[in-house]
């Protein structure tokens, strides 16, 4: 437990950000040390995080590394990516190196439309309020394009209304969604503004009360496909191949398996997501709650084998990316990943990191379906563990190299093998 005697610190919003590391410092009893590697996180990007939430004390760095390989509709790609994780970045190479000689991804994608939802309650006729509403589709429409004038210039504003009656505990309600073109907007600002400016013209003509405005992450209208072929000559052989398919089978009927498989795609797309700025857990929301579209979860993914005997690979998932807005925009570092991509529209970065998330998938699954993942993770971790025990410089490779031959990967061998090669200098 932490010996923190209060969690109240008087105007600790109001301080500039080291004056609030110290005062956190000084309230949690922090070591000397810890404020150091907090101050020294937090140099050159204090301003920005000041920017972009509350009571910013400093920053913390997420490794970016660089997908290669990627063919995405017919363009060379450098694809960055933000992740802790190992292997993650390595996966993606080298799945998208065995697809390159059937031309890498091909992606198509339903546009880039979003939604929000008005929640229209108290009402005993729920179904005339939805014609009610629906019969002011003109005025609709003139109510929310005038909220955002900006991106009717660009060719996006309301499309179209989608309204509902739904059975809840309290009885119906009336869900109304306005449909939007958001463009290169990821699109929950324009939303969510367009829905409450919307809100009391529809208390006003229904009677009915409007409780949430909010956009649903569940972006379904909004969808990226991406599909690959990996030759059989590739995968590893007839074999490999076919405990690929069984290894998505499993995951496509059991939800234990689908979460950790998703979870393996998720790694590669959120790591795009995270490196240009977007919102990772709109994504994730939407990922997950278009998987279980059906009333039960599974695979994110399709796999089949084509008539050569080809595994084919489909990924088909929302993806609710934007390049204006967030912190893209006023994140260096995500413009600086931008420029890498050189993506010059939302729609483009969308398809990209669903080709990612497919790559991803292709390389979990057939590690898993041969040697497992341990084997990979080796390497990296147990240059990890030697950093865990204190290793430094030179050491940290010769604490690796060890925990390698000896094939035990462990804390305790590992301090062992520290304080042998300290005692031999
Ligand atoms: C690990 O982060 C991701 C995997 O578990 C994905 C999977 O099991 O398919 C390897």
């Amino acid at each position: 437990m932490s010996n923190l005697k209060s969690s109240r610190i008087e105007g600790l919003h109001k301080m500039p950000p080291e004056a609030r590391l110290r005062a956190v410092a000084q309230q949690a009893d922090l070591k000397e040390e810890y404020v150091d590697v907090l101050s020294a996180a937090a140099s050159g990007q204090i301003t920005l995080a000041d920017r972009l939430v509350e009571n910013a004390i400093s920053s913390m760095a997420i490794p970016i590394g660089i997908a290669t390989n990627m063919i995405v509709d017919g363009q060379e790609m450098l694809v960055p990516m933000a992740t802790e994780e190992s292997s993650v970045i390595a996966a993606v190479c080298n799945s998208a190196k065995r697809c390159r000689s059937t031309g890498g991804f091909k992606t198509s994608t339903s546009g880039p439309i979003m939604a929000a939802q008005i929640q229209l309650v108290g009402a005993t006729d729920p179904e005339n309020v939805r014609l009610k509403v629906l019969e002011r589709f003109d005025e609709i429409k003139e109510i929310c394009d005038t909220v955002d004038p900006l991106l009717l210039k660009f060719g996006g504003g309301f499309r179209d209304l989608d309204i509902r009656v739904i059975d809840t505990a309290e009885g119906p309600m009336t869900i109304v969604h306005i449909i939007v073109d958001t463009r290169d907007a990821m699109g929950a600002n324009a939303v969510n503004s367009m829905a409450e400016a919307l809100a009391p013209k529809l208390e006003e003509w229904t009677k009915a009360r409007s409780i949430l405005r909010i956009l649903t992450n569940l972006a379904d209208r909004r969808v990226v496909r991406a599909r690959a072929v990996w030759p059989l000559d590739e995968i590893g052989g007839e074999q490999v191949r076919d405990d690929m398919l069984s290894a998505y089978h499993f995951a496509d009927a059991d939800p234990y398996r689908a979460a950790t498989h998703n979870k393996g795609i998720m790694n590669g797309v959120s790591a795009v997501v995270l490196a240009t700025g977007n919102d990772t857990r709109a994504i994730e929301a939407g990922a997950h709650a278009y998987t279980a579209r059906d009333g039960w979860y599974r695979s994110m993914s399709r796999w089949e084998k084509d008539a050569d005997g080809n595994l084919v690979g489909i990924l088909e998932m929302p993806m609710a990316v934007g390049l204006i807005g967030g912190a893209t925009k006023i994140h260096p570092t995500a413009q600086a990943n931008l420029n890498i991509l050189g993506v010059k529209t939302a729609d483009a970065l969308a398809r990209i990191i669903v080709s990612v998330g497919l790559a991803q998938n292709f390389g979990a699954m057939r590690a898993l379906a041969t040697t497992g993942i341990q084997k990979g993770h080796m390497a990296l971790h147990a240059q990890n563990v030697a950093l865990m025990v204190g290793a430094t410089g030179p050491e940290i490779d010769q604490v690796a190299n060890e925990l390698k031959s000896i094939g035990k990967i462990r804390q305790d061998i590992a301090e062992d093998i520290l304080a042998r090669i300290r005692s031999e200098k």
